[in-house]
């Protein structure tokens, strides 16, 4: 089902003939496409809104009738409550996939469909899509969990001493215990130890690190703290434009100032310094631009950034007083051999004193992604550079708030810093393990640019990293009068369509954010081989018939 405001009055349109089942009285069915989330009598062209108002709208709906008729008024209505909560929009887990379920629970059903299974190809969450766990990573977190276990001869000796070594530091032994509301002090200083050795050995201080809740928690904790001013001193947020909708998301919610700088697609997603010199300048017009976030390797578009380009951005950093946030959760994922991962902290420290003392970097890192893929441990953590201790102690407030990030998370971080060695009982194991993960990621990055290579009508740069592939797609004029006619983006309708004719589900590019006139669709290079073999053959069939259709 899908809902819709008219007039002041609620309104209700069916998606399936299943759910198709709600009162008469005040509500009413309405003629528009079932993934349109406006009604079209009163604003044609409104954009089609993303997840908060179906999902949401829809439960909410249930509980306000009572045998077909309204209960008493709510106190929380869709009127009175945080109106940033409603603007917010997160599309990677969109209407798109709520319907991708959907089709999956009426294949189980045995209703008959052009395909045969749902491939999800929306959000990068590898386990899901078939990636095996990493062995050393599970026996240790078990450890922690289950530390009975530690008696079992079926762990190798280095997991039971990593596990120790995390429960000596949990209050009361514990991973079930509240830990520091930064984190567990020996898990800081290997995450210390591992940015040391990852950049060359300039030094990093565990002080200067914070555990999280997956790479999220720190991306709004770091917003929530530079958000201030009203009207045209409002801070204002630099974001990448296609991003990943993290960033739109929490820059709605907190009512920030979202300042868009486009990537340049023609350039392999490139970071271009008079584009963010532009966007910059044309900000200040209406806010206060104090933030500038870094997407490296970059989600949705792949692409990994040149160590002279980070250079360019620090600089620019310094020279126009912004504060840098760099999201680095792809670190791993560099597949293209002429390209190589550079952190923001190590360039900005060989830049030397000038920068190194004065620019204020906050960078992320996760445990959902590399090799791990370990999402839904919720693990993760950042580390600030330059920042004022006074300000350190507000962060440091602000996060003991929430009292700390999930200890399995934290423990799960921990392992992924402080790996087996060479010499290790478990060092072949996990190598071997990490680089068959890699490396397949790397074939099928190779294979996605291969297809849609090959496919007229869809441009595709290389994936050089990250997870994603974020190709530009040709969309016949026709094809764009009649999504407009539906109340739709014209990539949702190539969305929409291809989904429920091939069970393929991607994700829009307007979730994203992209150049006006422009139309992409984000998917993930997550699938196993074969599976995103015939994925990648479907659609550029689909598209190619799609194109046809509607020349
Ligand atoms: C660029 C980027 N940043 C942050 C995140 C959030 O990751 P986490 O699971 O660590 O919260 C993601 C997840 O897909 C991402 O793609």
């Amino acid at each position: 089902m899908s809902f819709l405001r008219h007039c002041g009055v609620l309104k209700i349109t069916a998606v399936s003939s299943a759910s198709a089942l709600w009162p008469a009285g005040p509500w009413h069915r309405a003629t528009v496409h079932p993934f349109a989330r406006v009604c079209l009598s009163c604003s044609p062209s409104l954009p089609y809104r993303a997840f908060s108002e179906s999902q949401g709208l829809r439960d909410s709906l249930a509980a306000e009738m009572e045998n077909g008729t309204p209960k008493a008024e709510k106190i929380l209505t869709l009127e009175s409550m945080n109106q940033n909560v409603r603007k917010l929009e997160y599309a990677v887990r969109g209407p798109i996939v709520t319907r991708a379920m959907e089709l999956e629970k009426e294949l189980q059903q045995g209703v008959k469909k052009p395909f045969t299974e749902v491939i999800r190809a929306n959000i990068g969450d590898a386990h899901a899509m078939g990636q095996k766990p990493l062995t050393f990573l599970r026996q240790v977190t078990a450890l922690c969990l289950y530390p009975e276990m530690l008696n079992d001869n079926k762990f190798p000796e280095d997991s039971k001493q990593k596990a120790r070594r995390i429960l000596q530091a949990c209050s009361g032994q514990s991973s079930g215990a509240y830990s520091a509301s930064q984190g567990i002090e020996v898990i800081r200083q290997d995450v210390a130890k591992f940015i040391e050795r990852r950049d060359g050995g300039i030094p990093s201080n565990p002080d200067n690190i914070y555990l999280t809740t997956g790479a999220s928690d720190g991306i709004v904790t770091i917003i929530k703290l530079l958000i201030a001013g009203q009207g045209k001193s409002r801070t204002g947020i630099m974001i990448p434009i296609p991003q990943y909708p993290l960033y739109s998301a929490a820059i709605a919610e907190l009512d920030a100032v979202q300042v868009n700088y486009y990537l340049d697609e023609e350039n392999f997603w490139a970071l271009n310094i008079k584009e963010l010199r532009q966007s910059l300048h044309e900000a200040r017009k209406h806010c206060n631009p104090k933030v500038l976030c870094i997407i490296n390797p970059g989600n949705p578009t792949g692409q990994v950034q040149s160590r002279k380009c980070i250079e360019d951005v620090i600089r620019f950093a310094a020279e126009e007083n912004l504060f840098l946030m760099a999201d680095e959760v792809y670190q791993d994922n560099v597949y293209a051999k002429d390209c190589a991962f550079h952190s923001f902290k190590k360039v900005l420290f060989e830049m030397g004193p000038k920068y190194s003392s004065t620019v204020e970097l906050a960078s992320f890192h996760s445990v959902s992604k590399g090799f791990m893929g370990e999402c839904g441990f919720r693990g993760g953590y950042m580390e600030v550079i330059n920042m004022d201790p006074v300000v350190k102690q507000q962060l440091t407030k602000l996060v003991s708030v929430r009292l700390c990030s999930p200890v399995p998370g934290q423990a799960m971080m921990g392992v992924i810093v402080n790996p087996p060695q060479p010499g290790d009982p478990s060092y072949n194991q996990f190598n071997s393990e990490k680089l068959a993960v890699l490396n397949n990621l790397a074939e099928k990055a190779q294979m996605t640019e291969k297809i849609f290579g090959q496919s007229p009508g869809i441009y595709c740069n290389p994936v050089q990293g990250a997870m994603y592939s974020f190709p530009r797609i040709e969309i016949p004029p026709k094809a764009v009068q009649e999504a407009k006619a539906q109340g739709l983006t014209p990539d949702m309708l190539f969305c929409i369509k291809l989904l429920e004719e091939t069970g393929i589900c991607v994700v829009p590019g307007s979730g994203f954010g992209q150049r006006e006139g422009t139309y992409h669709f984000r998917m993930t290079i997550l699938p196993p081989t074969e599976k995103l073999k015939t994925l990648l053959q479907k659609l550029t069939q689909f598209h190619e018939k799609f194109v046809k259709e509607y020349s």
